[in-house]
């Protein structure tokens, strides 16, 4: 079995019901996202913001690829936080918190790298600047604010992005429809404004889906 099977065996494992164990082992197995974020991340040392974190399987998947910084998972779904602590207890990892609450009026106050995944389409326009701008005040001096996100291109993958997330409203996974989605311009103005170099990557592996990487370093870069 590879490295990436065992990994994705062990956290889908620690999920309680049957649906969430098989969304979450195929979502390790198919989706380049928390590989990728390792990259980005790898043997870096500032505590980790990880913005609408779900059930928190980035910070489980670093934990298992050797990262040690400490990790803060935020969310507004109180089942998931309340999953992803079940989660870090019965995988006995440490360093590794979830607290619930809405991005939309606050974040935690911990400074280090951010993350932010696959949230920016549930906000508005002037909500996702002013949550870029929360974010990236989080981010320290040779810091990393990771993001991902579907960007607002006319193809068809963005056609697919869109219905991707109209259905997981709809089978209830996620608590909110998408409003909208930033284009790579918007991306850009915002976080240089906000004082990063940012690089913008096709991100969609072997997925249909029409999603982006985008790093924002803050000052020199820290490997
Ligand atoms: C598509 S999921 C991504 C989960 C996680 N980032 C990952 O990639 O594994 C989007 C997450 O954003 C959360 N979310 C949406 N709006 C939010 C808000 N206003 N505040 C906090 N979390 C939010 C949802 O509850 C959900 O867990």
């Amino acid at each position: 079995m590879s490295n990436t099977k065992e990994i994705a065996k062990r956290i889908a494992s620690l999920c309680k019901g049957v649906y969430v164990r098989n969304y979450t082992r195929s979502k390790l197995l198919s989706d380049p996202l928390y590989g990728g974020v390792f990259e980005e991340l790898k043997g870096r040392e500032m505590p980790l913001l990880d913005v609408g974190c779900g059930m928190g399987i980035l910070g489980l998947y670093l934990r298992e690829r050797g990262c040690e910084m400490p990790i803060h998972g935020f969310d507004y779904d109180g089942r998931k936080i309340e999953d992803g602590k079940f989660m870090v207890e019965k995988g006995g990892y440490e360093g590794i918190t979830l607290s619930q609450g809405d991005a939309r009026s606050e974040l935690p106050g911990q400074e280090g790298d951010v993350s932010i995944l696959d949230i920016l389409q549930f906000f508005e326009e002037d909500e996702q600047r002013v949550l870029l701008g929360e974010a990236a005040k989080r981010v320290a001096p040779g810091g990393k604010l990771v993001i991902r996100s579907g960007l607002q291109e006319k193809n068809l993958r963005f056609f697919v992005t869109w219905l991707g997330d109209l259905f997981a409203r709809a089978c209830f996974w996620m608590k909110a429809a998408p409003v909208h989605y930033p284009t790579s311009e918007f991306m850009r103005t915002v976080l240089e404004k906000e004082g990063f170099e940012v690089e913008v990557r096709p991100f969609w592996g072997k997925t249909p889906f029409n999603n982006y990487l985008i790093v924002g370093i803050r000052g020199h870069l820290i490997k």
